[in-house]
């Protein structure tokens, strides 16, 4: 069995994680940067005259990518560790290349950014993914509203605009990217920019920080009205990325499946409500052990919950997998809701091979405890079915084995190696087919 580097081994083939499950975890498990947050951050760079540089960036596929993208455009991008100079100043184009768009939906972001600072933009649709169609409309409108010329033909969205002014804009959805391409695009827009029932989610917030740090003016994010003062331009800065909580989460669970008493950090509490609140009525003790330490360990028993995914501060969307898998192995019947996307159920397949009990219909899941998983081969369909799986193979009686792995380097800095580091069994491998 070849244990792999990681970076190597997702450069060709990402390889096949084993996992011997049943193992008791136990030390410190640590909490990367958020990846939503520092993708955001990377586009919002492009409002700034000059060099800034964004700490706590985790090296993953996504950022990569984003990076690529960026450095094609003539942005210098430059990595020290997990800190990005990310310096705009000699850009040579407003149009993002399809073949590097078409590898990151997130790349989208640049959009509003690029409009507010060239005058002009020519960005690809980004295509729809295993979760949903994902479309776009409202990222448009709002660009439209602030006096942007917008036009999609042949898959390509071109915006226009001389001077973008300030206007009353009302999301149909609370749609965390929309709500970052007008609050990015309103920074440098003539005259103010009410936002109204935008997306509350942290990494929301974490951009507008971001961008009072650059200089704009903004108000209210992480509510549903952000109002926002146009300034004629924006100076560099240096800013850290919060912790990821989903990742936080996934840490969370991987102690609670496997029974363990495990902590986590750095966190932000605040984040984290709903996931919390769900684990403690599942029966988990979690505590905050220090400023920013979050500690799990078992409780008495372990009893399903019911839970529906919504815009924050509801229950993430993204940790519905992470939770379903947990309570694959919870007392009783718990009804998950997945009412952000259309399509966030394809884990669940997987799951069920593994033992599960779980019936589905349309975006509804009734999982109905079972004493134990078995361990199998099994595949990820995106990137947080790849961790839920993980996490089924952590709690598993035997060996899962689990492909699509490219899945899981996009959102996770070496997620194997920190569940490896507490006890866990589990090996990347990269060996031929046989
Ligand atoms: C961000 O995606 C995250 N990605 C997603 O995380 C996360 O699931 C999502 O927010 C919700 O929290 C990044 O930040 C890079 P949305 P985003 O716009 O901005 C509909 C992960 O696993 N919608 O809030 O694309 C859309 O179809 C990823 O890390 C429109 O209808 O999410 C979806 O049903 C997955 N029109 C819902 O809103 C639009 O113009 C939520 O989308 C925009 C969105």
């Amino acid at each position: 069995m070849v244990h792999t580097n990681i970076i190597a081994a997702t450069k060709s083939d990402p390889g096949r994680l084993l996992i011997q499950g049943g193992v008791n975890l136990s030390g410190h498990l640590p909490v990367s940067g958020a990846k939503n947050s520092a993708l955001a951050l990377m586009a919002g760079t492009l409002l700034a005259c000059g060099p800034s540089l964004i700490h706590n960036v985790p090296p993953l596929a996504d950022i990569t990518i984003l990076s690529k993208l960026l450095q094609s455009m003539g942005v210098r991008v430059e990595r020290t560790g997990n800190s990005l100079t990310i310096d705009p100043t000699y850009i040579t184009t407003h149009r993002a290349p399809y073949e590097m768009v078409s590898q990151l939906r997130a790349s989208f972001f640049i959009l509003g950014p690029l409009l507010a600072r060239l005058g002009m933009a020519r960005v690809p649709l980004p295509g729809g993914c295993a979760i949903g169609a994902r479309p776009v409309d409202l990222h448009v409108r709002g660009l439209s509203a602030l006096g942007a010329e917008v036009s999609i033909e042949h898959g390509i969205v071109e915006a226009r605009a001389t001077q973008l002014r300030g206007t009353h804009i009302y999301l149909d959805y609370p749609s965390v990217g929309a709500t970052e391409t007008i609050m990015m695009a309103a920074t440098l827009a003539e005259g103010e920019t009410i936002l109204e029932n935008a997306a509350r989610e942290p990494e929301v917030s974490d951009l507008a920080n971001f961008c009072i740090a650059l200089g704009a003016q903004i108000q209210g994010a992480g509510t549903p009205q952000i109002v926002i003062k146009g300034r004629p331009h924006l100076h560099a800065a240096e800013y850290t990325v919060i912790p990821d909580r989903v990742e936080t989460v996934t840490l969370l669970i991987a102690g609670a499946i496997t029974n363990s008493t495990v902590t986590i950090g750095p966190v932000v509490v605040e984040h984290l409500s709903a996931p919390l609140t769900k684990l403690r009525d599942i029966g988990y003790r979690v505590e905050l052990v220090g400023a920013d330490t979050l500690q799990i360990a078992p409780g008495a028993a372990r009893i399903g919950v019911d839970l529906e995914t919504l815009p924050f501060p509801g229950f993430p969307t993204d940790m519905q997998a992470l939770f379903t898998a947990l309570l694959a192995v919870a007392e009783g019947t718990s009804i998950i809701t997945e009412r952000v996307y259309e399509n966030r159920l394809g884990h669940v397949a997987e799951l069920r091979r593994m033992g599960a009990d779980i019936r589905t219909h349309d975006r509804i899941a009734i999982v109905q405890g079972v004493s134990h998983l078995s361990g199998a081969p099994v595949q990820a369909t995106d990137l947080r079915a790849a961790a839920a799986l993980i996490i089924a193979g952590l709690a598993a009686h035997g060996q899962t084995e689990i492909r699509g792995l490219h899945h899981l380097d996009r959102g996770y800095q070496d997620l194997e190696g920190k569940l490896r580091a507490v006890g866990a069994r589990i090996e990347r491998v990269i060996s031929p087919e046989v």
